[in-house]
C-alpha cells in the first residue's frame, strides 16, 4: 500500500519518521542542508561524547593503545571498505579543502603546465590552484560545464576539449556542489592519463551519495569530507592516494611524520590532536550500514530525489530542473532555477517563515535552489518545501526580480 500522495507505503514512511528522530535536529526545522554540513546521528554523538568521558579520566594513557588509536584504526578500515580500496591507501585528514591541499602543495608541477578544471568547481578548491598557479608558474584552464548535461559525455566532452599534452592535472568533482551533478569519474581519470596527466578528484559530497569503488576508477586522488553525508563528527575528512605516491608528495607539515613509510597514514593531520571525531568516523558509517546503506538509504534518498523534482516542474510556474532526471547523473541534491524569481530571497523566507533550511547557487550565469535530501528529511518534508515557494512567491513583491 503507498500513502495517498507518495510513492512509499505507510509502514515505509512510518520507519523513517522515526529513524529520523534518531537526530537532534529540532522537529520544526526542515533541513534541507545536509550538502553543507550532515547532521551526526544521536547514536553517534553519545558515542562520542561517552569516548570523551572515558579519555579524560586517563589522557596520557587512551591516546594511544588503550582506547583511541584502534578505534581511528578501526574507522580507516571501514572507511577504506565503503570506498573501495585498502586502510594504507586513507590518509585521515579534516576536511577536502586539507586533502585537496596534500597534492596539489606536495608534488612538484612542471613550470608553464597546464592544470585543468572546470568552472564549477568548489571556490576553495579553485584558490587553491590559482595560489599554486601564481606560485608556481602554472596555467590555469577552465572549462565551463553545461546546466545541465545532456549525458555523461557532455562532461567528458567539456573536459576533452580543454586537455592538452601540457596538461600536468586534471581536477573535477564526483558531485558537483552547485547543481547535485554527478561525474563520470572513471571516464574523466582516463581522460586524463590519456594525456599523462595527473587525475585529482574532489570528492567532497560523494561518499555517503553515490556508490565508490576506488579500486575501479583508478584516479590518483580522491578527497572527502566525511561530515557531509556520511554524516560523521565535524572535522573528518580523509584523502585516497595512489600508491605511487607514497613519499613522493612533501609533506605540508613536518613532525613525527618526516620518516619515509609505506602507508598513507604518514600524510594524516599530524601532532598532539583530538582523536575523537575520528574515532567516531567508524560509528557513523556503521550507524548507515546498519540500516542499510545501499539497500535502504540510498534507495529512499533517490525516491525523494525523484518526487522533488517531478514536484518543483509540476507545482511550481517557470521551474526548470538544473540536474538531470536521470540518475546516472544524479543522486541527493536536487537544483532547479525559476524564472523571475530572486531565489536568494526566497531562501530568507522559507527560513524565516517556515523553518526550512535551504540554499541557492550561482553557476553558467543562472541562480538555483541547491536542496539537499537526506534519509532525515520525508515526502512530508518536500510537500512543505514547495508549498512554501508558492505561498512566499505570492505574499513577497520583492522576491519578483522585475
Ligand atoms: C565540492 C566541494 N569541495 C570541497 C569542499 C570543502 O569541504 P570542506 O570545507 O569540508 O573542506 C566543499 C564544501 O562544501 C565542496 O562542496
Amino acid at each position: 500500500m503507498t500513502t495517498s500522495r507518495h510513492p512509499i507505503t505507510a509502514e515505509e514512511a512510518a520507519y523513517w519518521s522515526e529513524i529520523r528522530k534518531q537526530f537532534y535536529l529540532m522537529d520544526d526545522v526542515t533541513y534541507l542542508q545536509g550538502g553543507t554540513v550532515g547532521p551526526s546521528a544521536r547514536p553517534v554523538i553519545e558515542r562520542i561524547i561517552g569516548l570523551m568521558r572515558e579519555f579524560e579520566a586517563d589522557p596520557l594513557h587512551r591516546r594511544h593503545g588503550d582506547l583511541l588509536r584502534p578505534l581511528v584504526e578501526a574507522s580507516r578500515e571501514k572507511l577504506a571498505r565503503f570506498v573501495g580500496t585498502t586502510p594504507e591507501r586513507i590518509a585521515l585528514v579534516l576536511n577536502t579543502t586539507m586533502g585537496m591541499n596534500i597534492p596539489g602543495q606536495g608534488l612538484i608541477w612542471e613550470r608553464g603546465s597546464d592544470v585543468l578544471l572546470s568552472d564549477q568547481e568548489y571556490p576553495a578548491v579553485r584558490a587553491l590552484w590559482t595560489w599554486l598557479a601564481e606560485r608556481d608558474g602554472l596555467n590555469l584552464n577552465y572549462v565551463s560545464l553545461p546546466v545541465p548535461p545532456s549525458s555523461p559525455q557532455d562532461i567528458v566532452d567539456a573536459y576533452a576539449a580543454g586537455i592538452t599534452e601540457n596538461t600536468s592535472v586534471v581536477i573535477f568533482s564526483h558531485v558537483y556542489f552547485t547543481t547535485g551533478l554527478v561525474a563520470p569519474i572513471t571516464e574523466l581519470t582516463r581522460l586524463a592519463h590519456d594525456h599523462g596527466a595527473v587525475a585529482m578528484v574532489d570528492g567532497a559530497h560523494a561518499v555517503g551519495m553515490v556508490p565508490l569503488d576506488l579500486s575501479e576508477v583508478g584516479c590518483d586522488f580522491y578527497a572527502s569530507s566525511s561530515h557531509k553525508w556520511l554524516l560523521a563528527p565535524k572535522g573528518v575528512g580523509f584523502l585516497y592516494m595512489d600508491a605511487k605516491y607514497q613519499n613522493k608528495i612533501r609533506p605540508v607539515i613536518i613532525g613525527h611524520n618526516m620518516r619515509e613509510t609505506d602507508a598513507a597514514s604518514r600524510y594524516d593531520v599530524n601532532g598532539t590532536r583530538d582523536l575523537i571525531p575520528h574515532a567516531g568516523l567508524g560509528d557513523a558509517i556503521d550507524y548507515q550500514l546498519d540500516i542499510g546503506w545501499e539497500s535502504r538509504i540510498r534507495p529512499y534518498c533517490l525516491g525523494l530525489a525523484r518526487y522533488l523534482k517531478a514536484q518543483a516542474l509540476e507545482r511550481i510556474r517557470g521551474a526548470r530542473l538544473t540536474i538531470p532526471m536521470d540518475e546516472s547523473m544524479s543522486g541527493f541534491i536536487s537544483s532547479f532555477s525559476i524564472e523571475g524569481i530572486d531565489l536568494s530571497k526566497v531562501c530568507q523566507y522559507l527560513w524565516s517563515d517556515y523553518k526550512i533550511e535551504v540554499t541557492a547557487i550561482g553557476a553558467n550565469d543562472q541562480s538555483f535552489f541547491r536542496v539537499s535530501t537526506h534519509f532525515y528529511d520525508s515526502y512530508d518534508d518536500i510537500d512543505r518545501f514547495i508549498s512554501a515557494i508558492n505561498e512566499i512567491i505570492a505574499k513577497y513583491p520583492d522576491v519578483h526580480l522585475d
